[in-house]
């Protein structure tokens, strides 16, 4: 089996499966009790906290249900408390619907969203994000990696475009974070990550912060300093501290996004679709008049699993926002596959693949050229 879509999801690793099931049988205990149960639970939920806050280098560590309950609170939270100050966000066309839908969300509530454009390499003009960000605008949301084409979004640089402004950064960084070296001198003051994308468990998330106090999405019993009620789930926090300080970019991406490179440009009839300085980690790529769902069934066939663009718009019909806003040429728009490197990713997947590759492309070229 040849497991390519790990920006999907990850595997997760033994060591911290094996650090989830210690913490469930061992520290099973409710954080907020005041007995002696609860104390160790509440110890191992702090160490965990600790952990994360170290290795992010940031002060406040919120735990969630993943990266799309993050994106909700920073978003919707971050609005909320600071809507005093104005009632204007800016952010990208190409963020993940857990961006997007809070920002909808917004809108309904009466802000306005200003949402820049990308390129064909799927970056936003960064004059374009100097002119937009106004007196009133509050809260400026950009992903670091795009999640289906692996496009980098440089947040020192637009950190350093908004440090005169008031408005607050937020970064959607489950796909980078683990992935490419994390530049702790360039933190946004928000920053969500995600457990599942880093062999961590599922249901599992962080929203990180600095000097910044959103406002609760959910409300309850005043769990994690009043940011997210809810029994924490202290398990899953330490299994989450574990898969950071075991996540660690792996150099032999690069030179397999290098060797896949090559590979498909012997191909005349692919396009690829991710830019050249895109996160070496993701790779996406366009067979030209074919449907990326047949690819990802071919190559199945073969015990390959990759997906179309995005595993969250891949059982939609229609084209993904993110290659809708690529412009590119139609007859690639709809044959999009994204390939994902995860940990347990070997130099013998990627040479299997292409073999796998070449004999489904062989398959799909016949049929095509007898329907033509
Ligand atoms: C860029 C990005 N943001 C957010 C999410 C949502 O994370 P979760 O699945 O933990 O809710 C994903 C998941 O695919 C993602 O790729």
């Amino acid at each position: 089996m040849i497991y390519l879509d790990n920006s999907a999801t990850t595997k997760p690793h033994k060591e911290i499966l094996a650090t989830f099931l210690k913490a469930s049988e061992e520290y099973f205990g409710n954080p907020a009790s005041l007995h002696k149960i609860g104390n160790e639970a509440e110890k191992l939920l702090e160490s965990a906290r600790r952990q994360i806050s170290q290795l992010l280098k940031m002060d406040q560590i919120v735990f969630t249900s993943g990266g799309t309950e993050s994106n909700n609170l920073a978003i919707l939270g971050t609005a909320d408390a600071y809507r005093s100050r104005g009632r204007h966000v800016v952010s990208a066309v190409t963020e993940h619907a857990s961006v997007l839908k809070p920002l909808e969300e917004l809108e309904r509530r009466g802000f306005e969203v200003t949402r820049l454009a990308v390129d064909k390499f799927g970056q936003i003009d960064l004059n374009e994000l100097k002119n937009s960000v106004r007196s009133d605008t509050i809260l400026v949301t950009l992903m670091h990696i795009n999640n289906e084409t692996g496009a980098v979004h440089p947040i020192a640089e637009i950190k350093k475009i908004l440090g005169g402004t008031r408005a607050l950064l937020h970064t959607d960084a489950v796909q980078s974070i683990g992935k490419v070296p994390l530049d702790t001198d360039s933190m946004p003051d928000l920053l969500t990550m995600s457990a599942h994308k880093i062999h961590g468990l599922k249901g599992s998330g962080v929203l990180a912060f600095n000097k910044v106090q959103p406002g609760a999405i959910l409300f309850g019993g005043g769990q994690e300093s009043g940011y997210r009620s809810g029994t924490v789930a202290v398990p899953q926090a330490a299994a989450l501290a574990k898969a950071l300080r075991l996540a660690q970019p792996n150099p032999l991406f690069a030179e397999w996004n290098r060797n896949l490179r090559e590979f498909f440009g012997s191909f005349d009839d692919i396009m690829i679709v991710s830019p050249d300085n895109a996160a070496p980690h993701i790779l996406s790529v366009a067979l030209r008049g074919a449907k990326g769902e047949v690819l990802v069934s071919g190559l199945q066939d073969e015990a390959v699993f990759v997906s179309t663009s995005s595993a969250c718009s891949s059982k939609n019909t229609e084209t993904s926002h993110v290659i809708e806003a690529l412009n590119l040429p139609p007859v690639f728009r709809e044959g999009v596959i994204r390939i994902s490197f995860g940990a347990f990713t070997t130099q013998q997947n990627i040479t299997d693949f292409q073999r796998a590759f070449k004999k489904v492309h062989r398959i799909i070229k016949g049929v095509r050229n007898n329907e033509n």
